[in-house]
């Protein structure tokens, strides 16, 4: 089976030709690609991107890095204005939406934003994000300021992830709750113990 539809290999060569010229060490970005702060971005190695991605990099050198064989999917939008760690190998799906950034502070010891100020006009405030090395990033999930996601995790579609997920683990709903983890001994995903989610949030 061709990996690519015939009729889409003109579009992918002015793709590939550009995407040499702009970012020599991607693989292959589909344009449109929206970008502020470019150099301010880490590339990485081997960066694929599908159409319409968009990167809001606010902050000094290295807020937004990517590491080797990434693979983002059309309309990813990323925002770090502090640091957002994107590891190898990772997977993301479209539609996804990761941010290290708030409009304003609501918690934590930092002064709280008052609601009479426009939200725009409130400082940004940030909370690192770190996604490790082979997770895999479904459809549609939102990524929260604060968050870690361990190696090899899942991320179901559409969910929001609020909390840290530990390492090898299967996260679903919003807010994402554990449900599965890797058992080494059987070579499985297990259903695990703790699975957190009320009764009226499993199917
Ligand atoms: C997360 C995922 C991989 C889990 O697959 P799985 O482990 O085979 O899932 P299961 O069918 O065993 O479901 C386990 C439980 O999680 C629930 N669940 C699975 N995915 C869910 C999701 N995205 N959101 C909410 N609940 C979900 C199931 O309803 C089931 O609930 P139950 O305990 O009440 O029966 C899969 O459901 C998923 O979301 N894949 C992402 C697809 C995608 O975005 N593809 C893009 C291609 S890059």
């Amino acid at each position: 089976m061709p990996k690519y539809d015939p009729r889409e290999i003109p579009y992918l060569g002015r793709c590939w030709i550009k995407t040499k010229a702009l970012f020599p060490g991607a693989r292959l970005i589909r344009f449109p690609v929206h970008i502020k702060g470019a150099a301010m971005i880490d590339f990485g190695k081997n960066l694929t991107t599908g159409v319409g991605c968009r990167f809001d990099a606010l902050g000094p050198k290295g807020c937004i890095r990517f590491g080797r064989d990434v693979q983002l999917n059309d309309y990813v939008h990323i925002t770090g204005s502090s640091s957002v760690t994107i590891g190898d190998n990772v997977l993301i799906a479209s539609k996804v939406y990761i941010s290290d950034t708030s409009h304003g502070a609501y918690s934590g010891s930092a002064e709280h934003s008052n609601p009479d100020i426009p939200p725009k006009e409130r400082p940004l405030a940030a909370k690192p994000v770190k996604i490790e090395p082979n997770v895999w990033i479904g459809e549609a999930v939102s990524v929260l300021p604060g968050i870690t996601i361990g190696h090899g995790s899942i991320i179901g579609a559409n969910s929001v992830v609020t909390k840290d997920v530990p390492a090898n683990c299967i996260a679903v709903g919003n807010p994402a709750k554990v449900i599965k983890h890797f058992d080494r001994s059987s070579g499985l995903w297990e259903r695990s113990a703790g699975d957190e989610r009320k009764t009226d949030e499993r199917g």
